[in-house]
């Protein structure tokens, strides 16, 4: 765990639009309470994992089945497909029991949700790659799992599957029969189950791992990310100043509560709201941001896949548009190099081109159609990968990253 002091915690904290009031010591007090299933009891969320996928997971590894699983799982797209014939008899009836909505999940809600995600797109788009997705390098346990699991090896196809999560929860029918979350969420819960078993058979990972992460993805490394994605893209869009009425912001929350729960997560620790998740992230998020080798490798891979498409900006400009986003403190760990011309740029810019967005001035800004074909551009990646030919379905590993 690293050891960061409380100043510089909050300093941190500050920086990502993430303020509350932190513990680097980072011991769970969060109570149930202010969750989901609204139980005042105190469990130790990095104690939990999935015990209705693991053990069978493990076994369909074990027995050699994923592949099978995974041609099978290819015509299993659609929330509203059956599920599809063909499979192991205990996973098919573990699918028949998680293959839904939460009872708790409020369809109303989840409208309103898409249409949020409609109208913030663009920022969206934005945030969750180069703010989240940046971010995930210095989550010292996603960076290490991610790099010695087998999809580390190839991050081109490993973030095209996360596209794919991302830009299935954007649609518009995400969570209807026609969308494709749920199904993709069961994937994704299941590819996490197998790297459960499969990654503590890595040496190399190993070698690296600290002692309480030698099971890893557990809820609580779960609850993390979350705050990286979600609770992080809500503060920095709040602190943009963007008009979010109370009903969309918590439709947006909404949204991810069922995320949440469809990865496996309890609902005794799924925020109910805004504030609690907040609190939550100020002591689980973090304090626990730190480089690691594996984190820089893997940031410095996701800049050059960026640069691939033409954003019509240098890369020394996506460095400092994710050092603004992220603070210049991440931007150090990452080494990512200074360019002071595009920063002063961006610190003048963004505000002044948000707020032309956003209707709240009327003056077209310097660098408006620099600003708006960056952001074009990265919705187009996402969007580019959900819809063309090449959508990336999303695979159960069954080996970790070649030594
Ligand atoms: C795989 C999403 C949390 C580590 C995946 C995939 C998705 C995903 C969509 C499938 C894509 C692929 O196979 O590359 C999420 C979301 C999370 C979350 C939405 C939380 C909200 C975590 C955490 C860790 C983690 C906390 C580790 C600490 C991994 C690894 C893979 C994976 C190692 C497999 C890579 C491979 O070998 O192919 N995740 N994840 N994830 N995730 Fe997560």
């Amino acid at each position: 765990m690293q050891n960061l002091s409380r100043r510089r915690v909050l300093t941190l904290g500050a920086a990502l639009g993430l303020v509350g009031v932190a513990d680097p010591a980072r011991a769970w007090a969060w109570s149930s309470a202010d969750s989901i299933a609204a139980t005042d009891t105190v469990t130790d969320p990095w104690g939990v994992w999935d015990d209705a996928t693991d053990p069978l997971v493990a076994s369909l590894l074990e027995n050699g089945q994923i592949p099978a699983v995974n041609t099978a799982f290819e015509s299993w797209i659609n929330n509203g497909d059956p599920v599809p014939g063909g499979l192991p008899a205990d996973l098919s009836a573990y699918l028949q029991r998680v293959n839904g909505l939460p009872s708790w999940a409020d369809q109303a809600k989840l409208n309103r949700g898409a249409q949020f995600n409609n109208r913030m797109s663009m920022y969206l788009f934005l945030l969750y790659g180069l703010g989240s997705g940046i971010m995930s390098t210095v989550i010292p346990r996603e960076a290490r799992n991610v790099y010695y699991s087998e999809g580390g090896a190839d991050m081109k196809s490993r973030a095209a599957k996360t596209f794919t999560y991302g830009y299935d929860l954007s649609a518009a029918d995400a969570f209807q029969p026609s969308g494709h979350f749920v199904v993709t969420s069961n994937k994704t819960r299941l590819t996490h189950a197998a790297v459960r078993h499969l990654l503590p058979q890595s040496p190399a990972w190993r070698a690296v791992t600290d002692d309480q992460d030698f099971l890893p993805i557990s809820n609580g490394d779960i609850l993390v990310t979350f705050h990286s994605l979600g609770t992080y893209v809500h503060g920095r869009l709040s602190s943009w100043g963007i008009r979010m009425s109370s009903a969309e912001q918590d439709a947006y929350l909404h949204m991810w509560q069922v995320a949440l729960h469809l990865l496996g997560v309890r609902d005794d620790f799924i925020p109910a709201s805004w504030a609690a998740a907040r609190r939550q992230s100020s002591y689980v998020l973090t304090p626990i941001l730190a480089p690691t080798p594996e984190g820089r490798n893997l940031a410095d891979i996701l800049f050059g896949l960026t640069g691939q498409i033409d954003l019509g900006v240098t890369r020394g400009f996506l460095h400092e548009f994710a050092r603004y986003v992220l603070s210049d403190t991440i931007g150090d760990w990452l080494r990512l190099p200074r360019d002071l011309v595009a920063r002063g740029l961006i610190e003048v810019g963004w505000p002044a081109y948000v707020a032309f967005r956003e209707g709240l001035s009327p003056v077209v800004p310097n660098g408006f159609a620099m600003f708006d074909r960056l952001v074009r551009g990265l919705a187009m990646l996402f969007l580019n990968n959900g819809t063309s030919a090449t959508y990336t379905p999303i695979t159960i590993p069954t080996g970790n990253r070649p030594s």
